[in-house]
């Protein structure tokens, strides 16, 4: 009798112990897209499953996690909507997410994923992949080709994290951050080829606290571009090439523009790239404007134009009446920029004549071209340059 008691007793503790291991996972809060149907086969549609999968973590209290296991998994056009009940979602991605192939389709809609009114979220590891090579082929065929899809969108999100991900062959941007307060992108890898069209890197628009850092950015267009509208962006330990460099713009190509203001760039290296750190506002009347800018020990490896201020951009000549940017720029820092120039311009500060820069700041600037002197190039461009400065400062 005692042993019988005994082996019950043992069996309801290992029962509990069960169900207590089974509760604490859910209070973990799992959610695999497998178990929602996905199959990590790369053929069969996952959408549906990826989207169940969100569902159920974004409706479950606390914190979740949604996971993406290693495979290949073929997913379409997506948005992950908040607000959530979740307090934090956590997308680990172990395996890839790979697009669609039909680019004259699935290029119609302009976001591939896209996370909008999320607070408490983070996207983490794994592979992006957008399969861009054939839309790519038509746009540089001047075919009659779609836009194509950005990779990845957040949009009016909070508390934003992405890490360790690498996304490669976007159709378009590789990942666009808009209207968004509070993100960071860390040791992010994005890959695609320098003759791939529009495939810039990462996009910052009309947001707050963004910060990048340790990422390693290679793409056809620019590695990362800010738009109108974005305060607080700190971009630290980037490398960029190929690609066309660090961009501040284009800007003012409405007339009605928010601006952008405070943005440093530390320890970035640039390589091959067609640009290093630019500046670039359309030739346009706009009420916008750039102030507060700090670019800080950058280092240029056989960059075209290392430092580059372009008020007069305007493709095909046409809407730029006047041609005079409306966008102000003033209190723009260079402060130890180092290494190679691919042209003898290393330096082009070419402002609006309405609206000249102010407040440019060279210090501790070394760029050199092969055997041969750099030059730099100013029109209407006011500031100071202080200790060595190479090529010499033409600063009013
Ligand atoms: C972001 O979310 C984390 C996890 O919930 C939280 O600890 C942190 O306070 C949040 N940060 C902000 C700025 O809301
Ligand atoms: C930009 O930085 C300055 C100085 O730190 C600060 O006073 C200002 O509020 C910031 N601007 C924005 C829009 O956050
Ligand atoms: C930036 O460069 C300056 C001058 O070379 C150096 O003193 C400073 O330590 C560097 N800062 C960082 C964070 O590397």
């Amino acid at each position: 009798m005692a042993q019988l008691i005994d082996s019950f007793l043992h069996l309801l503790l290992l029962l509990l112990s069960f169900s207590h291991s089974f509760s604490s996972e859910e209070a973990g809060n799992y959610h695999n897209i497998i178990e929602f149907g996905a199959k990590p086969d790369g053929e069969t549609d996952s959408t549906k499953s990826f989207l169940s999968a969100w569902d159920a973590a974004c409706g479950s209290p606390g914190p979740a996690t949604i996971l993406v296991p290693a495979g290949f998994f073929l997913v379409d056009h997506v948005t992950f909507y908040g607000p959530c009940k979740s307090s934090y979602i956590t997308v680990q991605i172990d395996g890839t997410l790979v697009a669609p192939t039909d680019y004259a389709n699935f290029g119609k809609t302009k976001q591939w994923m896209m996370f909008n009114r999320v607070e408490g979220l983070s996207v983490s590891g794994g592979t992006v992949d957008g399969r861009g090579s054939s839309l790519w082929a038509c746009k540089n065929s001047d075919g009659d080709c779609p836009d194509g899809s950005t990779s990845l969108t957040f949009r009016k999100s909070k508390n934003v994290t992405i890490s360790g991900l690498r996304s490669m062959n976007s159709e378009l941007y590789h990942i666009v951050i808009e209207d968004c307060e509070g993100v960071t992108v860390q040791g992010v890898k994005i890959e695609a080829p320098d003759d791939s069209p529009n495939t810039d890197g990462i996009h910052v628009q009309k947001s707050t606290g963004v910060t990048i850092i340790r990422s390693d950015i290679g793409t056809g267009d620019d590695c990362v571009s800010v738009g109108p509208d974005t305060t607080g962006l700190w971009i630290e330990q980037v490398t960029c090439g190929p690609g066309h460099g660090i961009s501040i713009g284009s800007l003012g190509k409405s007339y009605d523009e928010k601006g952008v203001e405070n943005v440093t760039v530390k320890l970035a290296v640039l390589t091959g790239t067609q640009n290093g750190l630019r500046i670039k506002t359309w030739g346009r009347p706009s009420t916008g404007f750039v102030d507060n800018v700090l670019f800080q020990n950058v280092t240029m490896q056989n960059v075209k134009h290392p430092i580059i201020i372009d008020q007069n951009y305007c493709p095909h000549h046409e809407g730029c009446p006047g041609k005079d940017s409306g966008i102000k720029i003033s209190q723009v820092t260079y402060s130890n920029i180092q290494g190679s120039s691919a042209t003898e311009e290393a330096i082009t500060f070419d402002c609006s004549a309405t609206n000249p820069c102010t407040g440019i700041r060279l210090e501790e600037i070394e760029l050199t071209y092969g055997n041969e002197l750099a030059k730099s190039s100013c029109a209407h461009a006011k500031g100071s340059a202080y200790g060595c400065v190479n090529p010499p400062s033409c600063l009013q």
